[in-house]
């Protein structure tokens, strides 16, 4: 529904489909596994970063209208030249500068001149998907709080190597402690990395071009899945020995 870092939205075809009625996004940002399975009748997500848990309590709330209803900032402009509410500015300070870790107060050069039209895009395309997340129960807590069931468990936590610049990073997870809790869950586990990351034996899924850098994504699960026999020419390329 809306930009942000590490957002899965380029790779989350790759990962494995829901077997089960219930999906919980402990590492929730963006939520990109949620929305492309939006209409899974059960459906938790939790983020330990207050402003991502405000802006989809927001969008929850909004109208089409509400979103229709939002400036387009021109160039030289920031969210504070508009007399707009908090979440209003939370929301919007992702839609104006993609890929950001926390909300921009400006839009970039490139949206205004090349792509003066990616504003409206961004919200129009929002504003027609809201009806999609109505339904969704959405949380503020740390991971660990969450009760163990029967459910498809999407896990994205910050990268192990690489995930330093979020507000909520990986200085405060300990990667142990998040391997016992992701093995011991009921049900479909799908956890997400980088092949760099050594805490759960994980399998490479397909090469990415992140903001910063390329990556290749990489994935443990308890369920069988094409990626458990890696062919050795896709491991090598992948940087394994
Ligand atoms: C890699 S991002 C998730 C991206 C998401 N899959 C998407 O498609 O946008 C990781 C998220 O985990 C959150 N986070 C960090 N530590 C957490 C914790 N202990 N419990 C819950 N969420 C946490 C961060 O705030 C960040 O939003």
């Amino acid at each position: 529904m809306f930009s942000y870092y590490g957002s899965k939205a380029k790779v989350v075809q790759y990962y494995p489909s829901p077997t089960t009625l219930k999906i919980r996004e402990a590492f929730a940002g963006s939520a990109r596994y949620s929305v492309m399975y939006w209409d899974t009748p059960d459906i938790l997500l939790m983020d330990k970063y207050q402003v991502i848990v405000d802006v989809w309590h927001y969008l929850q709330r909004a109208s089409v209208n509400d979103i229709l209803g939002l400036p387009r900032l021109k160039e030289g402009e920031t969210l504070d030249d508009f007399n707009l509410s908090y979440e209003e500015k939370m929301f919007l300070g992702f839609c104006i500068k993609g890929g950001n870790q926390i909300p921009s107060k400006k839009t970039t050069w490139r949206n205004v001149v090349h792509r003066p039209n990616s504003q409206n895009y961004r919200l129009q395309n929002i504003s027609s998907n809201l009806y999609k997340i109505k339904h969704w129960k959405i949380i503020q807590g740390s991971y660990e709080d969450l009760q163990n069931e029967d459910a498809t468990w999407f896990i994205d936590p910050p990268y192990q190597f690489g995930g330093h610049s979020y507000k909520e990073s990986n200085k405060n997870i300990d990667f142990a402690l998040l391997a016992n809790w992701c093995r011991t869950r009921q049900g479909q586990v799908i956890v997400c990395e980088n092949t760099k990351a050594d805490w759960l034996d994980f399998k490479p899924v397909i090469q990415m071009q992140g903001s910063v850098c390329k990556t290749t994504e990489a994935i443990w699960t308890n369920f069988p899945t094409q990626y458990d026999s890696v062919q050795q020419e896709l491991f090598s390329w992948a940087g394994g020995k």
